[in-house]
Formats: C-alpha cells, sequence, structure tokens
C-alpha cells in the first residue's frame, strides 16, 4: 500500500460503517439473472474504485449534521453513475486498461460495452425513484445531462490547439466537477429541496472536482501505467488538447508548435505521447496545471470553513489534499 492509498483509507474513516453499507448497495444492484451481465460486473468488481464520489455524499452529510439513512443508497447511486461513465469513457478514448484490469470493451467489444454502461445508468435512476425524495433524480439527472454535453464538446474540441483555459476548464467542470458537486449537494441537502443550503458545499465540490481532472490530465502525460492502473496517454492518443499541453503550445516558438501539433495528427504514429515527449519539455505546462489545480484545493478548502469543526470536516480536508497528490 502506498502512502496515497493509506492516507485514503485513513481519512474515510468517519464514514467507514456507511461507506460498507453503500458497497453492499452497490452489489446488490448490479446483480443480474443473467449470466452474461453477472460476468461483466464480476469483472468490473475485480478492483473497486477510490470511491470518492459516494464518499463526499456521506462526509458532506456528516459534516453537515445531515446525515440519513437514506444517503447510503445516493452514494451508492453516484458510484453506479460514475462507472458508467468510466465504462463508456473507455469505449471513447479507446482506453486498454481501467482499475488494473481490461476495460470492459477490450474484454467482450463496443456493443456490450455500451450496453453495461446503459444497464447502469438504468439500474442508478431505478434505484434514485425508490427514494422518498425526487431531489436525488432531479440533481443527477440535471448532472448527467451536463456530462454527457461536457463530452461532447470535448469531442468537438479535439485537436484545438487555441482552446482558451475557460473553454477547457468548463468542459472538464461539465465532465467531471458537475458529479463531485452534485455528490456534496445532495450530502449536505438530501432529502430537503432548498437550493440555497447546499451551495458551498456545491461550490467547495465543484472546485475540487475541476482539480481533480485537471491532475488527471497531467497523470494521463506523466503517470506510470502500473501506479494509476489504467492507460496513459489516451488523450493525446485521441486528440484531446488539455491543459498543460495548452500552456506549453502556447509558449513554444513557431517551429515546437508545428512538432507539437504533428505529434498529434501525423498518420500512422504509433506512440504519440513519446513523439510528444520528444518534441517539447512538458514539465512547464504539468507545473501550470498543478498550480491552478492547487489554487482550486485552496479555495475549495476555504469553503468548508462554514462547516462546524469535526472530524468529518477534517476528513473532506484531507480528501482535499488527496486530490493533488493521488498517483492513481
Ligand atoms: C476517473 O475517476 C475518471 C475521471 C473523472 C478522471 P476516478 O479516478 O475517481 O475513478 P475510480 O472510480 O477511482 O476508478
Ligand atoms: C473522464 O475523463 C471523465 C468522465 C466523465 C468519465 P477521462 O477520459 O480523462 O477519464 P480517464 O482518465 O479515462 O479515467
Ligand atoms: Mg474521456
Ligand atoms: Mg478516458
Ligand atoms: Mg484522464
Amino acid at each position: 500500500m502506498t502512502p496515497a492509498d493509506a492516507r485514503l483509507l485513513r481519512l474515510l474513516g468517519p464514514v467507514e460503517a456507511d461507506m460498507q453499507r453503500m458497497r453492499d448497495i452497490l452489489v446488490a444492484q448490479v446483480a443480474d439473472a443473467s449470466a452474461a451481465v453477472t460476468d461483466m460486473t464480476q469483472h468490473l468488481g475485480r478492483f473497486r474504485g477510490k470511491q470518492l464520489r459516494g464518499a463526499l455524499v456521506l462526509l458532506t452529510g456528516r459534516a453537515s449534521g445531515r446525515l440519513t439513512e437514506e444517503h447510503a443508497a445516493v452514494a451508492a447511486i453516484i458510484e453506479m453513475i460514475h462507472l458508467a461513465t468510466l465504462v463508456h469513457d473507455d469505449v471513447l478514448d479507446a482506453a486498454t486498461v481501467r482499475r488494473r484490469v481490461a476495460c470492459v470493451h477490450q474484454r467482450w467489444d463496443n456493443q456490450v460495452a455500451v450496453l453495461l454502461g446503459d444497464f447502469l445508468y438504468a439500474r442508478a435512476f431505478g434505484l434514485s425513484t425508490d427514494l422518498s425524495s425526487r431531489l436525488c433524480s432531479r440533481v443527477l439527472s440535471e448532472t448527467t445531462r451536463q456530462l454527457c454535453a461536457g463530452e461532447i464538446d470535448q469531442s468537438a474540441q479535439r485537436y484545438h490547439f487555441e482552446l482558451s483555459q475557460e473553454h477547457y476548464e468548463a468542459i472538464a467542470g461539465a465532465k467531471t466537477a458537475g458529479l463531485y458537486a452534485a455528490a456534496c449537494d445532495l450530502g449536505v441537502r438530501y432529502p430537503d429541496d432548498d437550493e440555497a443550503s447546499g451551495a458551498e458545499l456545491r461550490a467547495f465540490g465543484w472546485d475540487i472536482g475541476l482539480a481533480f481532472q485537471i491532475v488527471d490530465d497531467c497523470l494521463d502525460l506523466m503517470g506510470d501505467p502500473e501506479v494509476v492502473g489504467k492507460s496513459v496517454g489516451t488523450d493525446v492518443a485521441d486528440g484531446k488538447v488539455t491543459l498543460p499541453v495548452l500552456f506549453v503550445h502556447k509558449n513554444a516558438d513557431h517551429t515546437t508548435r508545428a512538432r507539437i501539433r504533428d505529434a498529434y495528427t501525423l498518420p500512422g504514429l504509433e506512440d504519440r505521447l513519446g513523439r510528444l515527449n520528444e518534441v517539447c519539455d512538458l514539465e512547464p505546462g504539468v507545473e501550470y496545471a498543478m498550480a491552478r489545480a492547487e489554487e482550486l484545493v485552496a479555495r475549495a478548502m476555504q469553503r468548508l470553513t462554514t462547516l462546524p469543526p469535526s472530524p468529518s470536516r477534517a476528513a473532506l480536508e484531507e480528501l482535499s489534499g488527496f486530490v493533488l497528490q493521488r498517483r492513481w
């Protein structure tokens, strides 16, 4: 176990019992009579993810004194939606490894991966209709819409080296920060519909979610695939110009800019990330992006001061720091 793993395990302490309930609900929800589906969901269950979004529901619920019996189900629903997005994302990104095992579309094929993602969405929204409040369905259907729109926009902006940082962050926000924001919003607010009460923690979730995606984009360039546990280099391979590359490109001379674009676009290149590393130094871009992520996390931590001090609030602070230090 790396120090980062141990840190993650430790910070979940205040909600460990609720996390276990969330995991039990997850297992029960993905169960299906079909042997073929069971085969796939068992494959997915082989390595569990970090479960940060589910943890945020529970930690914000506890830190605000608003945790209910139903929060574990809300957390499970968010984790199922997240898992559905991963199964689909790996098809879109032509990734090969996820959570240390073969992606669903690699182990089986694209057809079943698309359908398995749909199956998980259906289960998630099905469970949300069993809850006593409609808030969870309402918040998460809007968040899912935004997430899909973000993915579509990202696809439309591929190979766009003049993309502004604002536009990059709007995409990263829609596809990733929205679900973090929703997790915190529901943690604080569920089952009540009073929008104002969740606003500050919603903003906290947005900030750490955006930082999380920025760090992810750095890991895709610099991460060790063995440690990250998923394919790296997929952003370059698929034309996604992320913040570190945008920074390097913007500050490069004319010749280097052309070489960067070539690394992305020359037909037949096997290792585009390798080529990118040969034609430019990505380090300043990664430093710039990490500084932006740090700024977002600092702002997020400031927002936590609206909560009374407690072990759960301290865990939320730890989790915010983990977002910057994670290597997987
Ligand atoms: C990966 O999220 C997808 C992104 C938004 C970058 P996580 O890194 O939280 O995935 P798991 O659930 O821990 O595998
Ligand atoms: C994924 O972003 C965001 C989702 C909403 C799934 P990435 O494509 O960067 O996620 P990873 O790196 O494959 O986990
Ligand atoms: Mg993607
Ligand atoms: Mg991906
Ligand atoms: Mg990524």
